[in-house]
C-alpha cells in the first residue's frame, strides 16, 4: 500500500516508460528495460560495495545515520548565539558550499520572511563577482548587527576567498578585531587550505568538512547544517528525514518495490539511452521548490555531464513559465523529458472570494482553495505535456514542504544521482571540467604560475 507520508514517484504521465516503470515496481522485468536493470542493479552494488571510481568520496552514503546518532549540540548552540548578535547573518560560498543551504533556506522559510519582525536573515555572498553588489552588500552591513559563515571546503576558491576579504575588512573594522572574532564561522577542510590557516590564526569557530564527501553531496554535513540552523531550519528533523530514505534506500539487496531512487534512475536513462532525450526538466508548482531545483542542477550536471555524455539538467517553475517556456515545452523540439516535484498539500487555506460582478468570470472557482486549483494547473499540464505533447513526465510526490520531508528528497536525489552516474558509466564524484575556467581566468589576471 502506498505510504502517504513518505515521498513517492507517480508514472502515471510518463507514457510508454511509465507503463514499463510500473511493471519494474509490481517486481517485473520488462525486456525494453532489462539491460538498464542491469547496469543499475551493478551500479547500486558499486555504490554500496564502495568499489567505484571517486569511492574516497561516498561519506555522504552514512551522513544522516551518523547525524541521527551524533550530537547536533555544538553546531545548534553556535547558531543560537549567532542569531543573539543580530538579525542577519552573511553567507560565503559557492557551489556545493552554497546551493544546498539556499534551497534548503528558500523551502523552509516563510517566502515573505523579509516583512516578519525579528525573522533571521541571511545574505549571500561569494557565488560571483558581482561589484556593484558588493557595494550594496558592505553598506547594508553599516546598518545591521550581523555575523558572518563562510563555507569552503578547499578554502581556495577565488569567488568566495575575495568576498570574505570584503566582509572581513568590514566585520573588523565595525566591530574591532576582537569581536569579530566571535561573529564569524569557518566551515572547510580539517587540516589543510588557506580558510583553514586563517581559522586557526584568528580563533574563528571552526566546523569540518567531511574528507569523504564532495561539495554537491554536502548539504546534511556541517556545510549545509550549521548555515540552516542559523537561518532556524530545524536540522534535527532534516536528519531524520534522509535517515528514513537511507534506510529505504540502502536494502542489503536492490528492491525495486521499494528503492525510488534506482526506479527514478531507470527513468531517466531510459530517456537518455533508448528514447534519445537530451534534457530533463526539473519543474514544480511551488515558487519555494524553485531553489531546490538550482541545487539539482549542480547535483546532476556535476556528476553526469562529463565524457561527452548525460542529460542536461534544465528546470522550470510554474506557473510563471508556463506563460513563457510553456510554449516551447508543449510545442518545440521533442529533446526533453519532464520530472515534476509535486507537492501535495499547503499549510495554510486560502479561499477564491466570491463576487456578484463576477466582471472577471472567475465565480466559477469561487470558494475554491488556491492549492485546489493549483493542484488542476498542476494535472492539467502534466495531460497537455505527455498526452498532447508526448513529452514523458514523472512526479515526485512531496507529501508536505517542512524539513522532514526535504530530508528525504535530499537523500533521494543523491542516491539516485550515485547509480543514475554509475550505470552510465562516468564518475559521478569528480567535477574535472570545473577546472577550465580557473585556469584561463587565472593565465588572464596575471596569477604567478598560472
Ligand atoms: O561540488 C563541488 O565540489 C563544487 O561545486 C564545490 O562545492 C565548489 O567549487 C566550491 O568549492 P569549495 O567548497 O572548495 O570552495
Amino acid at each position: 500500500m502506498e505510504d502517504k507520508s513518505n515521498l513517492s514517484l507517480d508514472f502515471q504521465f510518463g507514457l510508454e516508460a511509465g507503463e514499463l516503470l510500473d511493471r519494474v515496481q509490481q517486481g517485473q522485468r520488462p525486456g525494453k528495460l532489462v539491460d538498464l536493470q542491469g547496469k543499475i542493479e551493478e551500479a547500486f552494488r558499486t555504490l554500496k560495495q564502495g568499489t567505484g571510481p571517486g569511492h574516497e568520496f561516498l561519506g555522504w552514503m552514512e551522513l544522516p545515520g551518523m547525524i541521527e546518532n551524533e550530537s547536533l549540540e555544538p553546531i545548534l548552540d553556535k547558531a543560537e548565539e549567532f542569531r543573539n548578535k543580530g538579525p542577519l547573518t552573511v553567507c560565503i560560498g559557492i557551489g556545493g558550499s552554497y546551493l544546498g543551504t539556499k534551497a534548503l533556506i528558500e523551502g523552509l522559510k516563510p517566502q515573505l520572511s523579509p516583512f516578519i519582525p525579528g525573522y533571521p536573515r541571511v545574505l549571500y555572498a561569494g557565488h560571483h563577482l558581482c561589484e556593484d553588489y558588493y557595494k550594496e552588500l558592505l553598506s547594508i552591513l553599516d546598518y545591521y548587527d550581523y555575523t558572518v559563515c563562510v563555507i569552503s571546503k578547499s578554502g581556495t576558491t577565488t569567488e568566495p576567498a575575495i568576498a570574505f576579504r570584503l566582509v572581513r575588512e568590514h566585520i573588523e573594522k565595525k566591530y574591532g578585531k576582537n569581536e569579530a572574532r566571535n561573529r564569524v564561522a569557518v566551515i572547510t577542510d580539517k587540516a589543510k587550505g588557506a580558510l583553514k590557516t586563517l581559522a586557526d590564526q584568528e580563533g574563528y569557530t571552526s566546523f569540518v568538512v567531511p574528507d569523504n564527501v564532495g561539495g554537491r553531496f554536502s548539504v546534511l554535513s556541517p556545510v549545509g547544517l550549521f548555515p540552516l540552523a542559523l537561518a532556524g531550519v530545524d536540522v534535527k528533523k532534516l536528519a531524520q528525514g534522509a535517515y528514513a530514505m537511507q534506510k529505504r534506500l540502502s536494502t542489503q539487496d536492490l528492491d525495486w518495490s521499494a528503492n525510488l531512487a534506482a526506479l527514478y534512475a531507470l527513468f531517466r536513462q531510459y530517456q537518455y539511452q533508448k528514447q534519445g532525450k537530451k534534457v530533463e526538466i526539473l519543474a514544480n508548482f511551488e515558487p519555494r521548490l524553485a531553489y531546490m531545483g538550482e541545487w539539482w542542477k549542480q547535483l546532476y550536471g556535476e556528476s553526469e555531464g562529463k565524457d561527452g555524455k548525460g542529460l542536461f539538467p534544465s528546470t522550470a517553475n510554474f506557473s510563471t513559465d508556463l506563460h513563457s517556456l510553456g510554449q516551447y515545452i508543449q510545442d518545440g523540439e521533442r529533446l526533453f523529458f519532464e520530472t515534476v516535484l509535486s507537492l501535495e498539500e499547503q499549510q495554510n487555506e486560502v479561499k477564491v472570494p466570491y463576487e456578484e460582478a463576477d466582471l472577471d468570470k472567475m465565480n466559477f472557482v469561487a470558494g475554491k482553495r488556491i492549492s485546489f486549483i493549483n493542484e488542476k494547473a498542476e494535472t492539467g499540464t502534466c495531460l497537455a505535456h505527455s498526452r498532447q505533447g508526448n513529452v514523458p513526465v514523472l512526479r515526485i510526490r512531496l507529501p508536505r514542504l517542512d524539513a522532514f520531508h526535504i530530508g528525504q528528497l535530499i537523500y533521494f536525489f543523491e542516491f539516485a544521482c550515485g547509480l543514475s552516474g554509475y550505470s552510465m558509466g562516468v564518475n559521478p564524484f569528480d567535477q574535472p571540467g570545473v577546472e577550465a575556467y580557473k585556469k584561463n581566468m587565472f593565465k588572464l589576471l596575471g596569477k604567478p604560475g598560472a
